[in-house]
């Protein structure tokens, strides 16, 4: 199996530009289904949900085809499936994206029921509240989704009772086709439904508030193909950010917009960090303590969850002690126990992560629990005494394009390396 080996005591230093959004061009992809013919998107991170994305494409009908290493060409006017299957969706949540424009365009979707994960149930009860309320009807059974619409899509207002983003994704992009107006009330806020919401008008949707509590879509007939730009993906950006400020030798990262980072710039800057703005980067660098603050994750504009592993690592290694709560997810502390094996001092309690600084971190061989967790173990690695050895290191490539490449190039010492199974005992 492959495993990332980082020594540490390497610290970055330099610049590091970021992709587009995984978070964004998934959905985006999705989108490409409500407009017949060819629609091409830029800036799409290479990566293996991006990958899996292409496949439940082409297994709809479509055709895919990447015309440059973050270059994708997309002809949806070929597509002549409504279901997509449980290997893929088991395989990527965010493939339950299609329901929405698979409705619009068609009138019906099977789309398996998503699996949970690592890090919670993850639940589209909301995703199918909002939907009936547009006049879906939908049927589960065998693990999968059979959705309908007796009498088509009609505009409502549907209030959410969290502001979910894949929600606010599936509503935003059924009701684009729906006759009359929807509203959807406590609505995601996150930058990736802004750069949806962009997307959808330049096909000709109506959709407005965007990145408000409040989104107005008023149903339109059809929509057509567009080029797009994926927006920069902040959590990756964050993702570096948080390495940098652990590391503390200047490092700039570029290729995203420091607006999208609002709070956590502001945390990392109470943490000690010194981090300078502008339009479409920010350079962070340290070098007194890092201090301990309180971190709460919410929705956008809040912390987002996201970035509570990356910041997990930071605040081990603080002066002092703090509590990190997570309100998004019920399972997203996994990494504590990976980081108590390099040293570090955290105990759970429900949803509350009480954490004590510790000074330093000892290289170890740990797992990588998430995506997230698993970025936050390297990051711990490259300040570690000795070697650290990261691995389930598929959930890194899941949402990172080139993740050693970047560390290398920023003067860390850091590689993938082929070791054989260990026995599983
Ligand atoms: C998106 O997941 C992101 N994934 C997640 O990023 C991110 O953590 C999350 O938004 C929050 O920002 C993609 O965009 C592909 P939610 P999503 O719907 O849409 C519960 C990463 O690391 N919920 O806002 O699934 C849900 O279980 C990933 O890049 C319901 O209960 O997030 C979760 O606890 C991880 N019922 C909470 O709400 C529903 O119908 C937030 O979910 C929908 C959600």
């Amino acid at each position: 199996m492959e495993v990332i080996k980082v020594e540490g005591g390497y610290p970055l230093e330099g610049e590091v530009t970021v992709e587009g959004a995984k978070n964004s061009a998934l959905k985006l992809m999705a989108a490409t289904i409500l407009a017949p013919g060819v629609t091409t998107l830029t800036n799409v991170p290479n990566i293996s949900d991006v990958h899996v994305m292409g496949k439940v494409l082409k297994y709809l009908g479509a055709k895919v085809t990447v015309k440059g290493v973050h270059e994708l060409e997309i002809d949806t006017s070929t597509i002549d499936k409504w279901e997509t299957p449980y290997h893929l969706v088991a395989k990527m949540r965010a493939s339950t994206a299609v329901l929405g424009p698979l409705l619009a365009r068609f009138g019906k979707a099977i789309v398996a029921m998503p699996g949970g994960c690592n890090i919670g149930a993850r639940k589209i009860d909301m995703h199918i509240l909002g939907l009936e309320a547009l006049g879906v009807s939908f049927k589960v059974d065998h693990g999968n989704i059979h959705a309908t619409t007796p009498k088509g899509l009609s505009g409502t207002t549907v209030t959410l009772d969290f502001a979910s983003v894949g929600a606010t994704e599936n509503l935003m992009m059924a009701s684009v086709r729906a006759k009359g107006v929807t509203t959807i009330d406590n609505a995601a806020r996150e930058p990736e439904i802004v750069d949806l919401a962009n997307l959808l008008n330049e096909m000709g949707a109506k959709v407005r508030g965007a990145g408000s509590p409040v989104i107005e879509i008023e149903g339109v007939d059809e929509l057509h193909p567009t080029t797009h730009r994926v927006v920069g993906d902040r959590i990756e950006a964050g993702t570096f950010i948080a390495m940098a400020g652990l590391c503390g030798r200047p490092v700039t990262v570029k290729g995203f917009n420091p607006r999208h980072l609002g709070l956590v710039l502001k945390k990392y800057e109470m943490m000690g960090l010194t981090i300078d703005r502008a339009m479409d980067e920010c350079t962070v660098s340290r070098t007194g303590a890092i201090h301990a603050v309180d971190i709460q994750t919410l929705p956008f504009p809040g912390f987002p969850t996201d970035m509570q592993a990356q910041t997990m690592a930071l605040l081990a290694l603080s002066d002092g002690s703090c509590i990190i709560t997570e309100n998004v997810f019920e399972n997203r502390f996994m990494l504590a126990s990976e980081l108590q094996r390099m040293g570090a001092d955290i105990r759970i309690e429900g949803h509350h992560a009480i954490v004590h600084g510790v000074a330093g971190f000892s290289g170890a061989e740990v797992k990588s629990p998430d995506l997230r967790g698993g970025a936050a173990l390297v990051m711990a690695g490259l300040v570690a005494d000795g070697t650290t050895t990261v691995s389930d290191i598929y959930h890194i490539d899941r949402g990172y394009e080139g993740f050693v490449e970047k560390l290398s190039a920023m003067g860390a010492h850091v590689s993938r390396v082929e070791v054989p199974d260990q026995d599983v005992l």
